[in-house]
């Protein structure tokens, strides 16, 4: 089944647990949070505190996306605010598979995340452990960018790789996904796309949504 998972990084910070709430009311699946540390990636926005505040305005399942040098060191303030998926990117230096089985033994999801540049070359150690693959299509740090549609290949590969091998991984995408581009992504093999400015830049994100998923169905 596919889902979309409207990222909040679009819409209007003053007001994060409403526009939570807006996208939870117009149909989303996830609700995916970007954190970035102004470290990892060249841009901060929110912690835990934000995460907490919009864990209490909706139900639906919270998709973190941690862009931070140390996950390690903050994997547990994010799950105990309410992360349901907790992602990490594999490109920091720091201790992937503890991580992941910390993430995990705390009750959440664990998924990594692979940059455009970075090759899936992901161990056993990691795969055996995780329980979804999201592939950027963009540089983070930035909503608004534009799909970077040389990443499908890699995807499509990725996906063949996890079949042949056994692993039922879902697969994410995010980054300039929009409802012209989306089915690009899922016949590569993701399953759950991450939109931004398609949503939250769109008079009505009920409507962005289902075109979405329309596009992403057809
Ligand atoms: C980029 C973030 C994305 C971003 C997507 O660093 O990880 O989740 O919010 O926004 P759009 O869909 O506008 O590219
Ligand atoms: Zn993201």
């Amino acid at each position: 089944m596919f889902k979309i998972a409207p990222s909040i990084l679009s819409g209007d910070f003053g007001k994060l647990s409403d526009e939570a709430k807006r996208a939870e009311d117009a149909g989303a699946d996830w609700l995916h949070l970007d954190v970035m540390d102004g470290h990892f990636v060249p841009n901060i926005t929110f912690g835990p505190q934000a995460v907490a505040a919009i864990r209490k305005a909706v139900r639906i399942p919270l998709d973190v996306h941690l862009m931070i040098q140390r996950p390690d060191t903050y994997y547990k303030h994010f799950v105990e605010a309410g992360a349901n998926i907790l992602t990490v990117h594999v490109e920091p230096d720091y201790d992937v598979p503890a991580t992941i089985d910390a993430v995990r033994k705390m009750g959440a999801q664990c998924g990594v995340v692979l940059n455009p540049d970075t090759p899936f070359d992901l161990s056993g150690e990691i795969l055996k452990r995780i329980d979804l693959i999201l592939f950027m299509t963009v540089y983070p740090g930035f909503g608004g960018q534009k799909f970077i549609e040389s990443v499908v290949p890699k995807i499509r590969d990725a996906k063949k790789f996890l079949d042949s091998n056994g692993y039922r991984i879902p697969l994410e995408v995010d980054g300039g996904i929009t409802a012209a581009n989306v089915k690009l992504a899922v016949d590569a093999g993701i399953s759950i796309a991450v939109a931004g400015s398609a949503v939250y830049g769109k008079p009505d994100i009920k409507k962005a949504i289902e075109d979405i998923r329309k596009a992403a169905q057809g």
